[in-house]
Parts: C-alpha cells; structure tokens; sequence
C-alpha cells in the first residue's frame, strides 16, 4: 500500500512541490508516488492521499476540485492532506497586515473540510514565471491591484514543504 499525490499545476510550480513531497515520502521510507490529476483512475490500491494544486483567483483547479469531489467517498475513509500552492513574493503579510498564507487559503477549504475531513491542509508560496503565463493571464498581471501580488519568481520553500512531508510520513509510520 502506498500514498499517491495527486496534482492540479497549470504551469508547473504545483507539480514540483507534489514531485518533491513524494520524494520526501520515499526517504522517509514511504511508497509514494505523484501523479497529474488527469492521469489518476483506480484509487483502491493507495492508503493515503496528498491532494494539491495552483490557486487562481482564489479557487482550486476545477479539475482538482472535481477529483476531490468526485471521489469524496473513498477520500473521507483513508487520511488525506491538502495543499496549495498560491502567493507570490517575499513578504509574509499583504498590505491588510494579514498572513498570506492565510489570506491564500482557496474557497473550496471549508467545503472540503466537511467533504472529507483532511488531516491538514497547508498554504504554500508558488512560483510566477511570465515566460509560460497566457495571454489573459499577462493581461490580469498587468492591472494595477495585481501588480504587487503578482512578482515574478519562484517563492516555494522547499524546507517547509519538506518538513511537512516529514511530519506527514510521521502520521503514516504510526
Ligand atoms: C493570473 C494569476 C492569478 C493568480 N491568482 C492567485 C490567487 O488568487 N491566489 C494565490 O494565492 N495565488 C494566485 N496566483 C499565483 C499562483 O497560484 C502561483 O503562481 C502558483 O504557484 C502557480 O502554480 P502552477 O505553476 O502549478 O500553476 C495567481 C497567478 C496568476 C498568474
């Protein structure tokens, strides 16, 4: 039996952070693997489950909002972790003096807390690359509110997704 994370990454930061979380698993003597969304169908065989993905306007993926929802059933049954990937930049707080992380948590969190009961879920900073954004997406990041919110960068810290990992393989070897 092993722990399968599960994926939503537009433009690929998503996917390093779940890349990197398997990986963590494994050293810590876990089976684990990570796989995009689209590529998950038979989840019988896992034990556990980490589900990301990207923040946009606010809100999941829709298609990790769909396999969340999809498979609430076998989700609520098995301990399951969350993550997003969301704010961008270097300071901690927005211009409210409110944590970003927290000011990040997507609208479907509630949602989900009552679908499927997860063990965590955990904001992460992401990564901004304008090189692979879309041409709405340049659009939105040239608007003057989203100026600032929007810094070009990769802001993911990889000591604490790693130290969540570890506390999550801890959870398992229980
Ligand atoms: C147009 C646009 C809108 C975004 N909206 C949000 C948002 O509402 N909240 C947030 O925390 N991050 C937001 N972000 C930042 C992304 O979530 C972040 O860059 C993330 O790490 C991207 O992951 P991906 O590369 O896996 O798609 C936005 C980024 C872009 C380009």
């Amino acid at each position: 039996m092993s722990t399968l994370v599960v994926y939503a990454s537009k433009h690929g930061a998503t996917q390093g952070i779940a890349e990197r979380i398997a990986a963590k698993l494994g050293e810590a003597g876990q089976e684990a693997e990570a796989r995009p969304v689209e590529a998950v169908d038979d989840l019988a065989s896992y034990e556990a489950f980490v589900v990301g993905s990207a923040v946009y306007a606010g809100h999941w993926q829709k298609e990790a909002s769909a396999f969340v929802q999809r498979n609430r059933t076998v989700l609520a049954s098995r301990p399951v972790w969350l993550f997003s990937s969301g704010p961008l930049g270097t300071e901690a707080t927005d211009g409210k003096g409110r944590d970003l992380t927290v000011a990040a948590e997507p609208k479907e969190m509630e949602e989900f807390e009552g679908a499927i009961g997860p063990k965590g879920h955990s904001v992460f900073f992401g990564a901004l690359d304008p090189g692979k954004l879309g041409f709405t997406e340049r659009a939105i990041r040239k608007l003057p509110a989203a100026r600032t919110m929007l810094p070009e960068g990769d802001f993911r810290d990889w000591t604490e997704i790693d130290t969540w990992a570890s506390s999550i393989a801890h959870d398992l070897a229980q």
